[in-house]
This record gives C-alpha cells, sequence and structure tokens, in this order.
C-alpha cells in the first residue's frame, strides 16, 4: 500500500464527510489516535477541537507531554481534567470486564459532554483493526469499539464517530505516521491500552495503585529503551508476598510483573530474551524505587495463550 497516498484519501473523505460542521478528536498520546488527530488536522485546520481526557490512568508525565508535541506540531490540545470521575467508576470493581465496561462508559459521558460543549456533530477516532477484531471476537472489550457491537455513537451519546484508520493494523498506522512527517518518536511510540494503567492494575484500581504501576512503567520502559520490542510494561499483580525489610523485619508486600513483548501486530506475541542483567536491573530498581514492592517476576508465557496485557 502507499501510505501518503492513504494519508491523502482520508485527508479528503474526512473533509468530505464533516462538510462544514464541528469536529472533535480524541487524543490519547497513543500511535493510533496522534496520526488519527494529525489527519483530521491536516483535513480541517484549526476547525479540529483535539481533546485530551486526563483519566488519571496514563503514563508518567504523559498530559504534559502530549500538549507538548502536538504544539510543536501546531495543534492545540484542550485537556480535560476528570481523573476523579473515572477513579469513582473504578472503585470496588475487581472484575476486569466490568473495569472495561465502566472505564468505556465514564470515557463516553465525560466525553460526550465535552463533545456536546464543543458543539461538534463529529468524533474522529482512532480505532484500528485490531481493536475491531477482537472486540467482535469477544476477547476484550475495546473501550473505543461501540458501532461493531451494536451500540450507536449516534443514538447513545449523539454524535457520529469517523475512523479512518479502521482497516489498517499497528505496522500500517506507523506508516501513516511517516507518510505524515510526524517525529520517528511518535508513530514508533509503544501500544498503549485505551483503558491506561487500570490494564495493568489487577484488582481493584485506586489512585494509590495506579501510581505504584506507573512509576514500575516508567522504570521497565527507562531499563527496556535500548532494545527493540514490541511492547514492556509492568503489572501490578492482586496478590501479595512476603518480604523482609533490609532491617531483616518480615514485609507482606507488592508483586510486580514485568511483561515485555516482541509482535508485529498485536495477534500474536512472544517473551523477549532481555539480558540477565537487565532482568537484575530491573528488581532491584522496582523494588528500590517503588515502594511496598517485595517480589519481580518476568512472564514468559507468548500470546496466544496469554494476551499482551492482563486483563
Ligand atoms: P492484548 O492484551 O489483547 O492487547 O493482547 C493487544 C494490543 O492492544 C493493546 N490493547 C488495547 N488497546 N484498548 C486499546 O486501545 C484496549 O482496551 C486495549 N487492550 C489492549 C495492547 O496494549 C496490545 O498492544
Amino acid at each position: 500500500m502507499n501510505y501518503r497516498q492513504f494519508a491523502r484519501k482520508q485527508i479528503v473523505s474526512i473533509r468530505k464527510t464533516v462538510g462544514a460542521a464541528a469536529v472533535v478528536s480524541a487524543l490519547s498520546g497513543g500511535v493510533d489516535s496522534a496520526v488519527t488527530t494529525v489527519l483530521g488536522a491536516r483535513a480541517l485546520g484549526r476547525r479540529l477541537k483535539v481533546l485530551f481526557i486526563d483519566d488519571g490512568l496514563m503514563r508518567q508525565d504523559e498530559p504534559q507531554t502530549v500538549r507538548k508535541t502536538f504544539a510543536r506540531l501546531g495543534i492545540k490540545v484542550t485537556v480535560v481534567q476528570a481523573a476523579p470521575r473515572f477513579f469513582a467508576a473504578l472503585a470496588g470493581l475487581t472484575d476486569p470486564e466490568e473495569k472495561r465496561k465502566a472505564f468505556r462508559d465514564t470515557f463516553y459521558k465525560v466525553f460526550s459532554e465535552a463533545v456536546r460543549r464543543s458543539g461538534a456533530e463529529f468524533l474522529l477516532q482512532g480505532t484500528i483493526a485490531a481493536d475491531i477484531v477482537e472486540t467482535r471476537k469477544g476477547v476484550k472489550t475495546q473501550h473505543n469499539v461501540l458501532d461493531q457491537i451494536g451500540i450507536s455513537a449516534k443514538r447513545g451519546y449523539g454524535f457520529t464517530t469517523i475512523e479512518p484508520l479502521r482497516d489498517l493494523y499497528k505496522p500500517g498506522v506507523r506508516k501513516v505516521g511517516r507518510a505524515l512527517g510526524l517525529p520517528a518518536a511518535m508513530y514508533e511510540r509503544m501500544p498503549f491500552p485505551g483503558p491506561g494503567l487500570s490494564c495493568r492494575v489487577l484488582g481493584e484500581v485506586t489512585p494509590e495503585r495506579v501510581a505504584i504501576v506507573r512509576r514500575a512503567c516508567f522504570i521497565v520502559e527507562q531499563e527496556t529503551a535500548r532494545f527493540r520490542k514490541f511492547q514492556a510494561f509492568a503489572v501490578l499483580l492482586a496478590d501479595r508476598a512476603t518480604g523482609v525489610t533490609r532491617g531483616g523485619r518480615r514485609a507482606f508486600g507488592h508483586i510486580v510483573a514485568v511483561r515485555c513483548v516482541d509482535s508485529k501486530d498485536a495477534i500474536t506475541a512472544s517473551p523477549t530474551r532481555l539480558p540477565w542483567r537487565v532482568f537484575m536491573k530491573l528488581q532491584q530498581r522496582i523494588t528500590r524505587e517503588v515502594p511496598g514492592v517485595v517480589k519481580v517476576v518476568y512472564d514468559l508465557t507468548p500470546k496466544p495463550p496469554s494476551t499482551i496485557e492482563y486483563i
């Protein structure tokens, strides 16, 4: 496929679809929504309003980084502060699918309010083919796939969604990013799930538990930065384990799993063969820098039978 041509076609198609109507883009900072937002901005210029929902479940420093990166591209990003609403919706939930649905419902409530305030009729979304395939198969409820499972965004939320990347898989999306002239740091970014760090906290999602996994993910990203891999992150397990403090006292603390996988399209994946010294550095930094963690494990499972994320 010629990705420059694909981008041009999508830009023309967005313009044609929306006519004179107002349009918003849902930017999360990930590759998919970043590429979608830039397609929208190239199609509509300043008529495109870009919203970034701060759900409190983002990677370290994400809202500030996204705002700065897009400002450099001449795209203004409006940050909607909504973390307390997401934590309230997730409080007490431990079932993975209930958590995903709570996230999705809150996302669309917060988002549709923001869209209504902006008067937009259309919503640009970064849904890609893998999201649709996995939701249809019933593997996971992707937060951004509504129409595919019979929920009408128009009836339920009052706007029509436009998904220019819906037929592409990740490698294709990255190529569109490159064809659009985006910085490599943006289109080469690791995938990050829509429900954010709530996918990486097993059991209840609280601000404290998210802070633990955010710090651990940051360390994993730093320590694996020089290795070629598809994705690397940390997960906070719901169980606890016994450890000892430096003073020799018993501690009953958190268990963090490190996941690092090689994959082409996220449909299958295998664990990355990291050097032993990297594992040692990871366990050392995570137990020292993340309070309360007494155990760090490396996940050896391919997909299938596992999935990449934990829920
Ligand atoms: P799994 O865990 O299903 O993930 O093997 C496949 C790829 O998709 C990402 N992922 C998600 N992306 N919303 C998203 O936008 C989600 O709910 C979601 N769940 C998983 C994941 O990070 C991996 O790259």
